[in-house]
């Protein structure tokens, strides 16, 4: 079993991030953030390759990052209006001056903080940022245990000519952690590129909230809004600040 530190999830991936990540709602999430407000000043919690903040700081937002891996940066500030302030560091302690009217946490990626402890310090730094009444938006999936047997599975991720992607994964439920592998076959040789994550559910992330002094607002399924259901695979809750 392995952890990462803050920067290693850029080490690994930041080459091919845009190509293999995207899921491609940017502009789903900007309408989400417009409809709090069409102005204000956001924290992007692990700003990336800019994926999200780029269209965030277009569509009129005041937008400061901060981000782990100084790879990932480097592939934002390449791109057009890339030029986003943004400083290196661990998003459960870095600080940032000023007060935020929203802090924004995509993409499963408290998950990548790998204990309990540091994501309870993670809505503790998102609740230091936010002014009074602001916001943390916050998206994981939930945790779906089904396709695991005596804590293990492998699945195919992807299937060709001259490839096949493959996902093993060991799961502790001790530790609410699943150790990824993903192991990319060639011609050329194999790749593999691994990912730990520790798991919550939602009612373990309100309580992390509430140690924070956030309270949960709204919890939906999706960036458009839909119902939360048992049946939902992910959630976007909104943290209020009192
Ligand atoms: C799944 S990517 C999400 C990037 C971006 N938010 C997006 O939606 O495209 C996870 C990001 O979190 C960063 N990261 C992981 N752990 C971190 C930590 N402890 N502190 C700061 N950044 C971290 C990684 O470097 C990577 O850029």
């Amino acid at each position: 079993m392995f952890d990462f530190t803050s920067d290693q999830f850029g080490q690994l991936n930041a080459e091919d991030y845009d190509i293999q990540f995207d899921p491609g709602n940017a502009n789903q999430i900007v309408e989400f953030v417009k409809s709090y407000g069409h102005q204000g000043r956001i924290l992007e919690f692990a700003i990336g390759t800019g994926r999200v903040a780029i269209p965030l700081v277009e569509a009129g937002f005041e937008l400061v990052g901060i981000e782990g891996s100084a790879e990932m940066v480097d592939k934002m500030r390449a791109k057009p209006g890339g030029d986003v302030p943004s400083h290196i560091g661990d998003f459960a302690y870095t600080e940032v001056g000023g007060e935020f009217d929203m802090v924004l946490l995509v993409y499963n990626t408290l998950f990548n903080l790998t204990s309990q402890r540091h994501q309870v310090d993670c809505f503790k730094n998102a609740a230091k940022h936010l002014k009074s009444g602001g916001r943390f938006i916050l998206e994981t999936f939930v945790p779906d245990l089904s396709g695991y047997k005596d804590h293990q599975r492998v699945s195919t991720q992807r299937v060709g000519e001259d490839h096949a992607w493959l996902e093993s994964a060991l799961h502790d439920p001790l530790a609410q952690k699943f150790h990824f592998q993903r192991i990319r076959i060639t011609n050329e040789g194999i790749k593999l590129v691994p990912l730990p994550m520790r798991y919550a559910y939602p009612p373990e992330m309100d309580l992390m909230a509430q140690l924070a002094g956030l309270q949960c607002e709204h919890r939906f399924a999706d960036w458009q809004r839909n119902p939360f259901t048992a049946n939902s695979k992910s959630h976007i809750s909104v943290y209020k600040k009192a």
